[in-house]
């Protein structure tokens, strides 16, 4: 057992941060939570939530106060936009006596990222996860209204990483011994097509799921009318029409540095199988 640390866990409303604050406390660490929004904020008991903005950083130096580790994301707002505030939230780190950083890796070049890199002193750890399992919740809406997923280049291969093994690399990394300097990429266990994708989940509510596969321009009408910008539709192109070998490669990262198996799209699927369900209108008494 590691010695009980304080960690500031930075995007902790969010698909992944949310799974690093449980991952730190089912190890038995204290944890402190950033959200620009603490009333709005839903997170565990016992977890310090407090309010700051990372495109703020001034607002940080409170929240930095008795952390001796932190886990960063790299964006700061609305699609992911990148943080041009890297070395103003390093600094004060290091001052506040931050000595373990853990960085999720947006898939781009970041300054925030080069500062942890550069910062003298702290043992950094890049986290560069493939595509989140918690993708398949965008699925939803179409297969609770009409049991139906509507995608382009179905049989497109992903070794899909489940948020919580993200989470507990990020935990082990934030607060033991060993892994300073390293980028982790983190996969599941096994690689899926959209079909097998599909499956999973079905079997997981008890209910078929039909998969009808787009053309390329349908999917862009689709995502344009979801009113994604056009940059991030290129970006969906490029990712799901020729997905890098890094994406549809299966790695032994989670289980090297955590101990356990990476968790399997079944078992997440059986996690959020009501999220796949359709509720029961309630009846009037
Ligand atoms: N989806 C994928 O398949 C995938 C794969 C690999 C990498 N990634 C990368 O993962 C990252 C997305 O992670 P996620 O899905 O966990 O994010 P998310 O669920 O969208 O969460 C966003 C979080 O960021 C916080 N936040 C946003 N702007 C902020 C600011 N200015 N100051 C402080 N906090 C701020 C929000 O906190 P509050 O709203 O509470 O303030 C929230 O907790 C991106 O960098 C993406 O490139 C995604």
């Amino acid at each position: 057992m590691t010695q009980t640390q304080k960690i500031l866990v930075t995007g902790a409303t969010g698909t992944v941060g949310r799974q690093v604050v449980a991952e730190l406390l089912a190890r038995g660490h204290a944890v402190r939570a950033l959200t620009r929004d603490a009333a709005r904020a839903t997170l565990p008991a016992g977890v310090e939530v407090v309010q700051g903005d990372l495109t703020a950083p001034d607002s940080m130096i409170p929240a930095l106060e008795g952390v001796t580790g932190l886990h960063l994301i790299t964006f700061g707002g609305a699609y992911f936009a990148p943080l041009e505030t890297g070395p103003r939230i390093l600094e004060p780190a290091r001052a506040a006596g931050v000595r373990r950083v853990t960085v999720l890796h947006g898939g781009g070049p970041s300054l925030l990222e080069d500062a942890v890199r550069a910062a003298d002193g702290v043992d950094w750890t890049v986290l560069m996860p493939v595509e989140f399992m918690a993708n398949a919740l965008e699925w939803a809406d179409g297969i609770v209204a009409s049991d139906e997923v509507r995608e382009p280049f179905v049989s497109r291969l992903s070794a899909m990483v489940h948020e919580g093994d993200i989470g507990a690399v990020a935990a082990v990394a934030l607060t033991e011994e060993g892994h300073a300097g390293q980028e982790y990429v983190i996969t599941g266990p096994e690689l899926l097509t959209v079909g097998d994708k599909v499956a999973t989940i079905a079997a997981a509510r008890g209910r078929d799921i039909s998969l009808v596969e787009l053309t390329e321009e349908q999917a862009v009408a689709q995502w344009r009318a979801a009113g994604h910008p056009e940059d991030v539709i290129g970006f969906l192109l490029e990712a799901y029409g020729n997905t890098p070998e890094v994406g549809r490669t299966v790695l032994d990262t989670v289980e090297k540095v955590t101990g356990h198996r990476a968790r399997t799209f079944a078992k997440w699927s059986a996690e959020h199988a009501d999220a796949f369900t359709a509720t029961a209108p309630a009846v009037m008494a």
